[in-house]
């Protein structure tokens, strides 16, 4: 009997980086540094770079330029990390609002969804001024209302999820570290 070929091709591991993505507070920066170090990968994130390249911290970019114009920048900012290898991505919580994003995510490396509540998620970001989509009369209902239609884009683009609510960041890593260890075939 004839194999689909499809059958006959064994899945191909995704490139060696990790791309974390989820909302704003779910510890995209601090659990992808911290897991860098542990697994021995370069730590990079998206917000960082796009200042860096803009000169001008991401409030200003809004405040200035709009929002358009920052995930146009966060586009090119994904795009120009098409190389990069054994690299931890943290991203901005908006980047799968732009749908072009999610195969260049997809492409770059294995992604992982930091998920939490959204009272958790709104507690750990209720302190910062640098976010200006949270600079609202409400930011708690912005918190919930974001969480609610962005959900279903990272459930949908990640390959794998470590739900947060909870948990110590090091058993966020630890849970990373021992998935990472299948999907990339480590001893
Ligand atoms: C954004 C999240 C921010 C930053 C920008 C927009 C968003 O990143 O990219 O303020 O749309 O959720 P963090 O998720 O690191 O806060």
């Amino acid at each position: 009997m004839d194999t689909p070929m499809s059958d006959a091709q064994p899945k191909m591991p995704p490139r060696e980086n990790i791309i974390l993505i989820g909302f704003m507070g779910s510890g995209k920066s601090t659990v992808g540094r911290m897991l860098a170090r542990r697994i021995r990968f370069q730590f990079l994130d998206t917000d960082r770079l796009i200042e860096e390249r803009a000169r001008i911290p991401i409030k200003a970019i809004f405040e200035r330029d709009g929002e358009a114009s920052f995930r146009e920048r966060e586009t090119a900012t994904l795009e120009s990390l098409a190389g990069i290898r054994r690299h931890v991505l943290a991203t901005g919580g908006g980047i799968v609002t732009q749908s072009r994003n999610v195969p260049i995510l997809q492409r770059l490396g294995w992604v992982v969804q930091l998920k939490a509540d959204p009272d958790e998620l709104y507690a750990r970001v209720a302190k910062s001024t640098d976010r200006p989509l949270l600079k609202t009369e409400n930011p708690r209902e912005r918190v919930h209302t974001l969480l609610a239609e962005r959900q279903p884009l990272y459930d949908a683009a990640a390959q794998f999820t470590v739900n947060s609510t909870g948990l110590a960041r090091e058993r966020v890593v630890d849970m990373i570290v021992q998935e990472a260890r299948a999907v990339f075939g480590w001893q």
